[in-house]
C-alpha cells in the first residue's frame, strides 16, 4: 500500500464518516474519551498556558471549544467540509474559535500564514509520510518557545496480537455504532519510532505522559510535548 493512495483512503473513509463521528462525540459514546484522554489533552495544553491554539484534524470541533472556554484562542483545520461545517454551527456566536477546511497537504504547503503558542494533534496523526509533513510544517507555525501536543493511540496497546513493528494497519469501527461504515486505514509506529519521527523532523520531545483507564494494564494513550530543537 502506497502512502498517497493510503492518506487517500483516509480522507475518504472520514468523509464518509463526519455525521456518525459527530454524533459519537457529542453524545460522549466513547468511554476512554469520557474517562481519561480528552481531560488529559486539555491539561497536557493548559500546563503551556497559550493564548493561541492550532487543532490540527480538529474533527468536529470539541477540542477548540473546550480550549475557548479557558479563554484560548483557537484554529481548528481539518479536510473534512462536513466536519468543518459541524463545528461552526455548535458555537456560531463564538469569535475567538475559527475553523477552517484544510488538508495536511494544504498545512504542509504553509498555506496557514499564521504562528501559535501551541499546537495540537488530538488522535489525527494517522497516516505515514504525511505526518512527517505535518510535523515539519509545524516547526514554522510556533511562536518563539511554541510547542506541539500530539495524543495518539499508546503502542503497546493498540499493537494489539500483531508484531510490534512500524507499518500500515487495516482500520476497524469496532465498539463504535453501526452507522460507520469504511474504517480508515492507519499507520501504526512503535514508541521508538514515534521518537525518532519527532527527532528526524526538528522536535525535542520535552514530556510523554501516558494516561490509563481505571483498572486498565495498558496506557489508553500517549501524549507527546514537543518543541522546537535549537
Ligand atoms: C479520530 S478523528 C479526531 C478528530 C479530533 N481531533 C478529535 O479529537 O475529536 C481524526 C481527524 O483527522 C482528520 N484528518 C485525517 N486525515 C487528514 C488530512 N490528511 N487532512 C486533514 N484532516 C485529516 C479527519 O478528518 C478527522 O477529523
Amino acid at each position: 500500500m502506497t502512502d498517497s493512495l493510503s492518506d487517500e483512503k483516509i480522507l475518504d473513509s472520514w468523509k464518509k464518516n463526519g455525521k456518525p463521528w459527530t454524533r459519537a462525540v457529542r453524545n460522549r459514546e466513547i468511554q476512554s474519551r469520557e474517562q481519561v484522554t480528552n481531560q488529559a489533552i486539555i491539561d497536557a495544553l493548559l500546563a503551556l498556558s497559550p493564548t493561541t491554539v492550532l487543532d490540527i484534524g480538529c474533527g468536529e470541533g470539541w477540542l477548540c471549544r473546550a480550549l475557548a472556554s479557558h479563554h484560548i484562542e483557537c484554529v481548528g483545520i481539518d479536510a473534512v467540509d462536513e466536519l468543518i461545517t459541524l463545528a461552526r454551527t455548535a458555537q456560531p456566536q463564538r469569535t475567538d474559535v475559527t475553523y477552517l477546511t484544510l488538508s495536511y497537504d494544504d498545512f504542509s504547503r504553509g498555506t496557514l500564514h499564521q504562528r501559535f503558542d501551541a499546537l495540537v494533534c488530538n488522535f489525527s496523526l494517522l497516516g505515514e509520510y504525511s505526518v512527517a509533513a505535518v510535523l515539519v510544517q509545524a516547526t514554522q507555525q510556533m511562536n518563539v518557545n511554541g510547542s506541539i501536543v500530539v495524543q495518539t493511540l499508546h503502542p503497546l496497546a493498540a499493537c494489539g496480537d500483531q508484531p510490534y513493528i512500524s507499518g500500515w494497519r487495516e482500520g476497524s469501527w469496532a465498539g463504535f455504532s453501526n452507522h460507520f461504515v469504511d474504517p480508515p486505514p492507519w499507520y501504526f509506529r512503535t514508541l521508538e519510532d514515534w521518537r525518532a519521527l519527532f527527532q528526524s523532523c526538528g522536535l525535542v520531545i520535552e514530556a510523554e505522559t501516558t494516561p490509563m483507564l481505571d483498572g486498565a494494564a495498558l496506557p489508553a494513550s500517549i501524549i507527546f510535548t514537543a518543541r522546537v530543537a535549537l
